[in-house]
């Protein structure tokens, strides 16, 4: 690498939770160098550092300007995932960097898990598995019933594309949809709240699909997961900032809501020991566009920005 003039096009890959696959797509856009972690950018020569032009992006370790900084010819970060809260936006557009990130190609997935976690919280899938493995069922005894989830009342926080895709299916299932988001959409008759306090208090389910970042910190507030009600289950597929995970811990523990389904968490991949502890929690390791399909689709589409901004064309889905 060190032989590559200032002008050759070169990408950093930023972390090292890209598969074989998708670092060889890349690759293909430009040459490369990897450095996965904050320490191997900041170890890397100046003059390798000069020539980043763009950087390839995935999971949730902060970008913050400091790192930016490092690299005096950055003028894209291209992010692995819809989200893009791990990447200080502002730092970016004040330093003349453009975001971009891999929207739409995920949202099917993302909402098949919501079901998937509706569906195994209500009809205790886990728990059945473990019933017929370990022999609990072949001694006599019988799964306690499970609760209904069909024709039940949902709530969806955030009614953005990948919400929308939830709400889909869960009409599908008969279930009276709620739903509230930054403005009032056009919906097949599903009833809109201004705040997710009241949204809340309508339903049983609440499922959390607002983007993540400062913006939606703490946004399932104690109010919120208290006015959902003991029969009140929060499914989050958004981030884990995105609930007052302290509030929902203390409602779970003290039964003022039934349960939840949970595939993001504040400190993820470390998971608070209080919800590994509960068996009323159905828990995920951020899995929700993890499918071969769509994890190609979002390597193809991260790879489709890094070709445009290398060729000097437009991005296809900037951020800033
Ligand atoms: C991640 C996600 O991209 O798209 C998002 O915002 O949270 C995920 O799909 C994935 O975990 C890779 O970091």
């Amino acid at each position: 690498m060190s032989d590559l003039r200032l002008s050759d096009p070169v990408t950093l890959i930023s972390s090292d939770s890209f598969t074989p696959d998708e670092i060889a797509r890349i690759e293909a856009v430009a040459p490369a160098l990897r450095a996965g972690t904050k320490e191997a950018r900041e170890a890397l020569p100046a003059d390798q550092r000069a020539s980043i032009k763009a950087i390839a992006n995935k999971g949730h370790r902060a970008i913050d300007g400091a790192q930016m900084d490092l690299f005096p010819n950055l003028k894209l970060i291209a992010q692995f995932g819809v989200g893009y809260d791990a990447i200080d936006v502002a730092a970016a557009t004040a330093r003349g960097i453009k975001v971009t990130n891999t929207p739409d190609v995920l949202n099917e997935d993302v909402a098949d898990l919501a079901l998937a976690m509706m569906l195994g919280w209500a009809r205790q899938i886990p728990q059945g598995d473990a019933w017929v493995r370990n022999g609990t069922w072949a001694s006599g005894r019988e799964l306690p019933l499970n609760r209904k989830m069909s024709g039940a009342r949902v709530g969806i926080a955030g009614m953005g594309r990948i919400g929308r895709a939830i709400a889909d299916r869960l009409a599908a299932f008969n279930m009276e949809v709620h739903y509230c988001s930054r403005s009032e959409k056009d919906t097949p008759g599903w009833t809109y709240h201004a705040d997710v306090v009241a949204l809340a208090a309508a339903v049983d389910w609440l499922v959390v699909a607002v983007v993540g970042g400062d913006s939606t910190r703490g946004y399932v507030s104690r109010a919120a997961i208290e006015a959902l009600g003991p029969q009140g289950v929060v499914i989050n597929i958004a981030r884990g900032t995105c609930i007052d995970e302290e509030a929902l811990i203390e409602a779970l523990q003290q039964g003022k809501i039934a349960g939840a389904g949970l595939d993001v968490f504040y400190n993820e991949p470390h998971v608070d020991a209080r919800l590994i502890a509960m068996d009323n929690v159905l828990l995920q390791p951020h899995q929700a566009s993890s499918t071969v399909e769509t994890r190609r689709d979002m390597s193809m589409a991260q790879c489709a920005n890094l070709a445009a901004f290398f060729a000097g064309e437009t991005l296809i889905t900037p951020v800033n």
